[in-house]
Parts: C-alpha cells; sequence; structure tokens
C-alpha cells in the first residue's frame, strides 16, 4: 500500500487512509464491465463525503437505507432519480424526505411498508415508484450476520407472499411498479449463489409474465465480495465474473433493465486504517501488539471475527519475524485484530495498516470508551 513514512510522521493516529487513485481504477473497471447495469453504490459501506462525491461524479447511482444516507447521496451529487431507498424499518418522516427528493425508487421490504407509502405518497401529491424485495430463499454461504436472502430473515417479502403485494402495488393510483429487488448477503467469494439467484429470478419474472406482468427493473442487489488475505494482489474486485454471471444467468428481456447495489467492493480495498504500536508487552507464552485503533473504529474483526491483513508499514526487511496478538485498547475482550500473526519485529511508535478497511470501516464506527473518531486522509 501507499505510505508516507516522513509525510504521516506527525500525524495523529488512528486515521482512515484512503487511495483515491485505486478508487479510481476500481471505478473505471466496474463500469467497463457493468456496460449498461445500473449500478446503485451502496452507501452504508462508506458514506465519508468525499469518497460519495468521487463516486458520484463516476456517474454511479446510489444505493440508501435511511434518510441520513439519502440526504448525504443528495448533498454529494448523485442524481435523485438515480437513487434507491432499501430496509425494513422506514419511518414516516424517512419515506416523506424520499419522495421529496424525488429519488428513482424504493425497494420495498413489506406489504405494510407498501400501504404506508401509498399513504404518504397521496399526501404528497407525488406517486412513488418501488420496486418489490423477494426473499428467495437462497443461503449465500457467508458470515450468518451478513446473509440476508433466508426465509429466517427479516429482509424482503416471502414468496408466498408476493403476488397479493403485486396486486396491491399495481392497482394503487400512487404506486408505479417498476420492477423486483433481491439481495441475498455480503462478502460473496463465489458466483454460485449469484447463478442459483439468477435462475430463481427467471422462475419469478416467467410466472408474473404469463399473467401480462412485465417488470421494467431487475435489481440483484450487492454482495460481491473482496480479498481480505491479498489485498495487494487483487486490489480490484472480479466484476467482469460478477456481471458475466448475471448477464448470462437473467437473461433479460429487451426494455429490461439491470440494476445492482455494490458497496464492499467500490470501496473495500482504497482503504486502511492506520494505527501506531503504543506497548509490545510480554504477555505469558504471548506477545500482545498494542495498537491505538480498536475495535470502535474497525468493528469488523470484533462483530465478525473478520480478518484484515496486517502490515507493519514501518519495517523495512532487515527486522526478524515475530508472533503477535495484535489488539486494540479497548476494554473489550473482543477487541483483537489477530491472533499468532507473523510480523516483522514490532517497536513503540511504529505505523501498523489494518488492510482492506474501506468498507464498513468508518462508516461502522462509534465513539465507545469516548474515543474521538479516526478522521479521513487521503493519497
Ligand atoms: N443492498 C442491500 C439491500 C444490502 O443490504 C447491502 C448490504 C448491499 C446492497 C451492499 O452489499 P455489499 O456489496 O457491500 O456486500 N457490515 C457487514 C456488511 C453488511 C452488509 C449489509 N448489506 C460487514 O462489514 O461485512
Amino acid at each position: 500500500m501507499k505510505f508516507d513514512l516522513e509525510k504521516a510522521a506527525g500525524m495523529r493516529t488512528p486515521f482512515y487512509l484512503y487511495d483515491l487513485e485505486l478508487l479510481d481504477r476500481t471505478l473505471t473497471e466496474l463500469q467497463a464491465a457493468a456496460g449498461d447495469a445500473h449500478v446503485h453504490y451502496a452507501v452504508k459501506a462508506n458514506g465519508n463525503p468525499r469518497l460519495l462525491s468521487v463516486i458520484a461524479r463516476a456517474g454511479l447511482g446510489a444505493d440508501c437505507v435511511s434518510g441520513g444516507e439519502v440526504q448525504a447521496a443528495v448533498d454529494a451529487g448523485f442524481d435523485p432519480a438515480s437513487i434507491c431507498y432499501a430496509g425494513v424499518g422506514k419511518t414516516d418522516d424517512e419515506i416523506r424526505l424520499a419522495i421529496r427528493a424525488g429519488i428513482g425508487c424504493f425497494n420495498v421490504e413489506s406489504r405494510e411498508e407498501l400501504a404506508l407509502l401509498a399513504e404518504i405518497a397521496e399526501d404528497e401529491g407525488r406517486p412513488a415508484a418501488v420496486a418489490l424485495r423477494a426473499n428467495p430463499d437462497i443461503d449465500a454461504h457467508t458470515h450468518h450476520y451478513i446473509t440476508t436472502g433466508l426465509e429466517e430473515n427479516k429482509f424482503g417479502i416471502d414468496l408466498s407472499q408476493l403476488d397479493a403485494a403485486v396486486d396491491f402495488a399495481a392497482a394503487s393510483p400512487w404506486l408505479v411498479l417498476r420492477g423486483l429487488h433481491f439481495h441475498i448477503g455480503s462478502q460473496i467469494t463465489t458466483m454460485a449463489p449469484f447463478e442459483i439467484l439468477c435462475e430463481r429470478i427467471g422462475i419469478i419474472c416467467r410466472k408474473y409474465r404469463s399473467r401480462g406482468i412485465e417488470f421494467k427493473t431487475v435489481n440483484v442487489g450487492g454482495g460481491l465480495g473482496i480479498d481480505y488475505d491479498r489485498p495487494e494482489a487483487n486490489p480490484v474486485a472480479p466484476f467482469d465474473d460478477f456481471f458475466g454471471t448475471l448477464r448470462r444467468g437473467l437473461r433479460l428481456e429487451p426494455g429490461q433493465e439491470l440494476h445492482c447495489e455494490l458497496g464492499r467492493s467500490v470501496v473495500g480495498q482504497c482503504g486502511s486504517l492506520v494505527t501506531r504500536v503504543l506497548f509490545v508487552k510480554e504477555g505469558v507464552g504471548r506477545k500482545f501488539l498494542i495498537i491505538d485503533g480498536g475495535m470502535n473504529d474497525l468493528l469488523r474483526p470484533a462483530l465478525y471475527g473478520a480478518r484484515h491483513n496486517i502490515v507493519n508499514l514501518s519495517a523495512g526487511a532487515d527486522r526478524p519475524m515475530a508472533a503477535y496478538d495484535v489488539v486494540g485498547p479497548i476494554c473489550e475482550s473482543a477487541d483483537v485484530f489477530g491472533k499468532d500473526e507473523r510480523l516483522p519485529e514490532a517497536r513503540r511508535g511504529d505505523f501498523i495498516a489494518l488492510q482492506s478497511a474501506g468498507a464498513y470501516g468508518e462508516s461502522m464506527a462509534s465513539c465507545y470508551n469516548m474515543r474521538p473518531p479516526a478522521p479521513a486522509v487521503f493519497i
């Protein structure tokens, strides 16, 4: 990763370091692979205003899950018509805000929400475009906290209830039924779950086509994974594979639009959390590398047992290797970034980077233990 030790010497740590060149390259490769597919950036992955404006300028749409995200997307320059808004628990105020902002599509997650949306749209005097989020009951084989397309999950409308939702939307003068929406999970690293999703979507579309209902948009959600183990070798996600799989699997009708909502694969690799070594603590039978970044700055390891590649940016090739448990300063035993990590021998003050932290890093940070937010720095 790119890092200027001299420039960083006077900086307060921890901070998020974003490589805008890599973000640009990622966006270029993404758009080449996407072709005429509509890509909505999942703002939840990272809502940093500077990153949002780069992504908006590249011409992507936005995928939001709260009124705050809708507002941030509009402020960053995303075309409101390119914004879709998902979420199982939208409030009345959030729905109103999104209607007034003129967003392109509500991804609706229940019949109850559909009824409320029709009511508010009527009150606002502006019909709302909707895609129905169907729960396809597919196991994405990813961490159980981030699999979303199973029957047991709270997300989406069960296929057995989809008919009623379609009928309601089609009959309402205040709803414009544009399409279907899916999302089966996140950090999916093989194409098989997407292939199964395409098959299910084909079955659903054919069923409704035979009843004279054609969905203009098919939104497959996000979920494309990144390489957390080898970020230097694979800095850009396999976008060609992803879109190739979707095109082959979906075989959309002329005029039908493919939409997707990618978050992690857009921003994951361009960000690192840069920390400093506070102490090298000799424990019993192990050494602790205590760094000044904690689970409040980067929650993924504590919450999901996720592993981010750890590098000592201060160490040259001359230092011997040693094994460390890399831990943060937070008063929680879960505040661990790696056990038995083999790293060049570390010293107090060394810069330690946790890589691939551009997605769900800054956006999931908290001020637990009254720690100030880690600032963002751009190269
Ligand atoms: N669309 C919907 C409806 C979603 O729920 C999500 C992510 C996305 C798109 C974007 O998925 P992506 O392309 O980023 O995989 N905090 C977790 C990930 C949670 C994902 C939630 N939904 C993590 O750090 O791994």
